[in-house]
């Protein structure tokens, strides 16, 4: 098993340390455009193998793809992040001919991979990735609604004072601070209604902090988060190794699920061997579709943007 991420930045080590920790695969690949910043990272979290216990094989490579043939998986985090103040969507001039060419250098090595794209604005990098490649659309998935929901969950259970472990709780939508949709009708508590612990007021406002969530770390720090996107872009390469059969919120191509189509937009899928397998319907409440349709009109709007960049 050989898995590839694409971008040594923070998110795309921290996603290799992530995977190298739970052995999801005998070969990772960390591949970086910059000389030298691809195998120094390898190096260094090899040098963590003992200390971890791993056996995972870490490789850094200077942007030869030809190390990357035969992988069954590839995470794109590649492209600039976002500054304090700058939206996701911001970033779509550069970062769309870098996730271009990154798919179409993946995919010549690997054909039969699946790609976990990362990099941002991530719905309109998926959709991007999807059209260039002409790949069935079960084997492009995003990584947006892992991260969103598990940041729904950390302010559910600072609100509520709970453990974020005994919480279920999805973001379905675009991945962006006004495209997210936090489903807090649906959210629980040891299978109980969230709503039952929180006020109406508390639960609005967990929505609100869950939609600013990475804009928030990024004022903090600078710039993007790395932790929990890296986390949640090996917890997907989990669950297609394994064969978990999972139901993860991820960004997927949608034709008519959710009243949508022709469109990358996070909705819950069942993730396994083949990549996305399923789409499960939440039978959403008119207001939720209503704010669902919304996100995808502005998701859209980005989209239409890709034909104006020479990509
Ligand atoms: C975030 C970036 C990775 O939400 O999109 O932190």
């Amino acid at each position: 098993m050989k898995v590839t991420v694409v971008g040594a930045g923070a998110v795309g080590a921290t996603c290799a340390d992530n995977i190298a920790r739970k052995q999801l695969c005998d070969e990772l690949i960390l591949v970086d455009i910059k000389e030298g910043v691809a195998e120094g990272k390898a190096m260094d979290l090899m040098q963590t193998a003992q200390i971890e216990g791993f056996d995972t094989k870490i490789i850094g490579s200077t942007n030869d793809y030809a190390k990357t043939a035969g992988s069954t998986v590839a995470v794109i985090t590649s492209g600039i992040p976002r500054k304090p103040g700058m939206t996701r969507e911001e970033l779509i001039g550069i970062n769309a001919g870098i996730v271009k060419t990154v798919t179409q250098n993946i995919l010549q090595h690997s054909p039969d991979c699946i790609i976990i794209v990362i990099s941002n604005p991530m719905d309109t990098m998926t959709y991007l990735a999807l059209k260039s490649s002409g790949l069935p659309k079960n084997r492009i998935i995003g990584m947006g609604g892992i991260l969103d929901s598990a940041r729904f969950r950390y302010y559910l259970s600072q609100a509520i004072g709970c453990s974020a472990n005994d919480l279920q709780a999805t973001v379905v939508g675009g991945h962006g601070d006004t495209t997210m949709i936090p489903l807090t009708r649906l959210a629980t508590y040891c299978g109980t209604p969230a709503a039952n612990y929180l006020s109406e007021e508390a639960l609005k406002k967990v929505a609100a902090d869950t939609m600013v969530g990475g804009a928030t770390l990024t004022g903090l720090l600078g710039t993007s988060a790395w932790y929990a996107p890296g986390a949640a872009g090996a917890a997907l390469v989990e669950a297609i190794v394994r064969d978990e059969k999972k139901l993860m919120p991820c960004c997927v191509s949608l034709e008519g699920e959710y009243g949508q189509s022709d469109i990358c937009i996070g909705v819950p899928v069942i993730i396994g061997k083949n990549g996305w397998e399923k789409i499960v319907d939440y039978k959403l409440t008119e207001e939720e579709q209503a704010a669902f349709n919304k996100s995808a009109d502005a998701v859209r709007n980005m989209n239409s943007v890709l034909s104006t960049l020479d990509v």
